[in-house]
């Protein structure tokens, strides 16, 4: 093995030692040591979940990138493997980027990634390439014709230096495909599709779907599968420019939908939208569980506040979301927490019908980890309510947001009270439709996060919180008379081992 992989391996057992377990959250995946951006190689093999990340073992910054590697049965629970792919060979000393996993028709599992590597010293041109490593969920060996696609191989039109964040999948006649993102010449991000018979040597499709100006510039981490029905193709895009409540400044993360034509092997989209309405979620990717969900990941982050988040204590940066799966329901992509959460609700309690103006607290609704489920509808015989809220991760100095005012159906998570000292993004808001003034929220927290399911999955809205673990509280508030049903679940069990 790599001198450079086996001295990461032996620096993050030691490093990992002196992150206690209580500086963590519960079920959501944080990098064994260091810094963790995208998720990668997110998939089932050998009877097992396998999660890889963008990892520096060194530093809670973004550099040297290797691929971290941790594995679950239940998405929740994961145990830390060693580190799966260094930096260490021409093709990648400038980092392992982001990439997927597939199983090989010999049973061995498929690593195909993005290799960068630099020209010309510090201030020359950097080149990504797309690179396979195969292995044993354990073990992995780069392969001896990487790069298995080369930029050099690029048609003219597209940037060599940004080819990057190949998905693989398996086709159902045992064969490969791949999308990877790049750039034509004035910026304008491409999804690029490959096929291949053995997942090693690949040949060029043509473009998939392209960005015509509206979504951002330069498209990172494609994803593309069949759901519901419809063919969907995941991106995160650079440089977005807001429209409306829709999308937001800088990096965000949009759903095509639409439908794929087999003759001209070009994605056609039909409609777009947000995946998350949030602050920090970033780099989703999916993979089909046996049981045929789709369930995606992403980065909870942020690429423009990780600088400035990253002034913590912690030894950690950098968190996933919790697993979702996916539907399409009147032409909207629908996300839930994964089902396996349920296995870690414990402490039941439930309300129904309360009716209250002002604030209130419900007896035992707490805590920093817990699974909250919240109807709120007017009053019976009241005027429509101005504006709902609950208030989480309170005591005294702190709390976070999530408010609705259905007059003009705009949801807002703010967080600038969480404790932050810094002028980062604190608040975002989106468009929720209502019912007569009702809405369902589901909040999942756990310690350092928020994820909120609105009408059951319709939109998420997602956020880091670093509010101090004695912040525990819960409340409501409502301007005008709300009647609400809420149940709450403490969620424990969960550990990242
Ligand atoms: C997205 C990204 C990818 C790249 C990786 C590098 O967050 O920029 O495009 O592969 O991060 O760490």
């Amino acid at each position: 093995m790599n001198q450079k992989l086996l001295f990461a391996r032996a620096y993050e057992t030691e490093a990992a030692k002196r992150i206690p377990e209580t500086d963590r959250p519960l079920f959501h995946l944080t990098p064994y040591t260091g810094w963790m951006n995208d998720p990668n190689g997110f998939s089932f093999y050998n009877g097992k979940y396998h999660l890889f990340y963008q990892y520096n073992p060194y530093d809670t910054v973004w550099d040297a990138m290797h691929w971290g590697h941790a594995e679950s049965s239940d998405l929740l629970h994961w145990t830390y493997l060693p580190a799966a792919m260094a930096p260490d060979t021409w093709y990648d000393e400038a980092g392992v980027y982001s990439g997927s996993a597939e199983t090989l028709s010999d049973g061995r599992h498929l690593l195909l990634y993005t290799g960068v590597r630099k020209e010309g010293g510090e201030s020359g041109t950097e080149y990504q390439s797309q690179c396979v490593a195969i292995g044993d969920g354990r073990e992995y060996h780069k392969v001896m014709i990487n790069p298995v696609i080369s930029e050099s191989t690029l048609p003219d039109a597209f940037d060599r230096s940004n080819f990057r964040d190949p998905k693989v999948w398996r086709k159902p006649d045992g064969t490969y495909g791949c999308v990877v993102g790049t750039r034509r010449e004035n910026g304008l991000g491409a999804l690029l599709q490959y096929e291949s018979k053995d997942g090693l040597h690949w040949s060029f499709v043509g473009v998939l779907t392209e960005n015509d100006g509206r979504l951002g510039l330069m498209w990172e981490c494609p994803d593309f599968f069949p759901l519901d029905g419809k063919a969907v193709v995941l991106i995160s895009p650079q440089d977005m420019l807001p429209e409306g409540f829709e999308y937001h400044n800088g990096n965000g993360t949009v759903a095509l939908i639409g439908r794929y034509d087999e003759e001209t092997k070009r994605f056609v989209p039909e409609q777009d939208q947000a995946i998350d309405y949030g602050i920090d979620f970033y780099a989703p990717t999916t993979l089909l569980a046996p049981d045929g969900r789709r369930i995606m990941v992403a980065w909870m982050q942020n690429w423009d506040t990780t600088k400035l988040s990253a002034q913590t204590e912690s030894r950690w940066f950098g968190q996933m979301t919790i697993p979702r799966e996916l539907s399409i329901q009147n032409g909207r992509l629908y996300q839930r927490p994964v089902r396996e959460l349920e296995q870690l609700r414990s402490n039941e309690v439930r309300y129904t019908g309360v009716r209250f103006t002002d604030v209130i607290r419900l007896d035992g609704v707490e805590g920093r980890a817990v699974d909250l489920e919240i109807t709120v509808r007017p009053a019976s015989d009241a005027p429509l309510y101005h504006k709902f809220a609950v208030r989480f991760f309170q005591n005294e100095q702190f709390h976070t947001n999530l408010s609705y005012r259905p007059h003009e159906s705009v949801l807002k998570i703010d967080r600038k009270f969480s404790g932050s000292r810094r002028a980062y993004i604190h608040q975002r808001r989106c468009l929720v439709p209502n019912r007569n003034g009702e809405i369902k929220i589901r909040l999942i927290l756990d310690r350092f996060s928020a994820e909120a399911f609105l009408n059951d999955g319709e939109q998420t809205v997602t956020a880091t919180v670093l509010t101090d673990l004695s912040a525990t509280g819960i409340s409501f508030f409502a301007d005008g008379a709300v009647e609400i049903d809420v149940t709450k679940y403490d969620l424990i069990g969960g550990s990242n081992t």
